[in-house]
């Protein structure tokens, strides 16, 4: 019997890969024989990420790359296509938030420091379309690939202070649907594109927002605890499931959706 859900040898390339979430999912992707290419910002972490990854398994790859300039990462995708002939999937996990583009507590939206804000912009909205449009052309000419955006659970909720980077996720979203109709329309049906909605999920950009250094919930920490059904941050493994799902060939009349990975917390009144 076919195995829908399998996706050994298919060719991932995972922007931001040196990160938290992005290399969690590596690590997984390559648990499950998938050839793995971590593209990152900053050679050190890339090293030392590398270093960690080969031990699971030697297919996988790194480059040095900045997701905003779209001539490296040219050159970084004929690289692939070079070493493995194809590009079948692309998580754009590369993003985040600016202290600049946030409102302070004792601040209003008039503080707003316009240069950040168009920065934070730059990296989650064009940072995901430039690999897209990049690695997206490649699957185009074989007419098979998968996408899957890193959204936010701040598309669909407003919270408070991160006003930047839920504009710019907003744009993300509504970028996710606009390449899934535009793919299925003029490439046919076997490119996709969809995202994923993490909720909390402790990572290097809001574990201070979220958490003392003594292990202690913040007060805005305790807030998001008392909004979540399930009364916990999320662990990073558990995205691993649902981008499977939206990688494999079980998934393949799902595009230009946004899965919220949120323990409840977009569902819940919070009474
Ligand atoms: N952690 C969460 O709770 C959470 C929730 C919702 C969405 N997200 C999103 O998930 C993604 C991953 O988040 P994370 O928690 O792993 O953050 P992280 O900071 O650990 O990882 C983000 C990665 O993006 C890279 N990056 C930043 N600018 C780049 C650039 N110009 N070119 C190339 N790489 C660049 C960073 O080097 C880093 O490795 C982000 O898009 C984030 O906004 C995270």
């Amino acid at each position: 019997m076919i195995n829908n859900f399998d996706i050994s040898d298919k060719v991932c390339v995972i922007t931001g890969g040196t990160g938290v979430l992005g290399g969690t999912i590596a690590e997984y992707l390559l648990n499950n024989n998938a050839k793995v290419v971590i593209l990152g910002s900053n050679k050190i972490r890339l090293d030392q990420k590398l270093n960690i990854l080969s031990k699971i398994n030697a297919d996988v790859l790194g480059f040095v790359c900045d997701v905003l300039d779209k001539n490296r990462v040219e050159i970084v995708c004929q690289n692939i296509i070079n070493k493995y002939g194809k590009v079948d999937v692309l998580l754009n996990a590369a993003g985040g938030n600016m202290p600049g583009a946030t409102i302070a507590e004792d601040q209003t939206i008039f503080d707003l420091k316009l240069d950040d804000f168009k920065k934070v912009s730059d990296l989650n909205l064009n940072g995901t379309l430039i690999p897209s449009l990049v690695f997206g052309k490649a699957m185009a000419d074989k007419g098979t690939g998968c996408i899957v955006n890193y959204s936010s659970m701040a598309v669909f909720k407003t919270i408070t202070r991160v006003v930047g980077y839920s504009a710019s996720k907003a744009a993300v979203t509504n970028l996710t649907q606009w390449m899934a109709t535009e793919f299925a329309l003029k490439y046919g049906g076997g490119i996709r594109v969809n995202a994923i909605a993490p909720g909390f999920f402790i990572g290097n950009q809001n574990r201070r927002l979220l958490i003392n250094e003594d292990g202690s919930y913040t007060e805005r920490g305790q807030k998001v605890i008392a909004n979540t059904p399930m009364k916990r941050f999320g662990k990073a493994e558990e995205l691993n499931g649902v981008i499977h799902w939206l990688i494999s060939d079980t998934a393949s009349f799902v595009t230009g959706v946004n899965v919220p990975i949120d323990g409840g917390f977009n569902i819940f009144s919070g009474v």
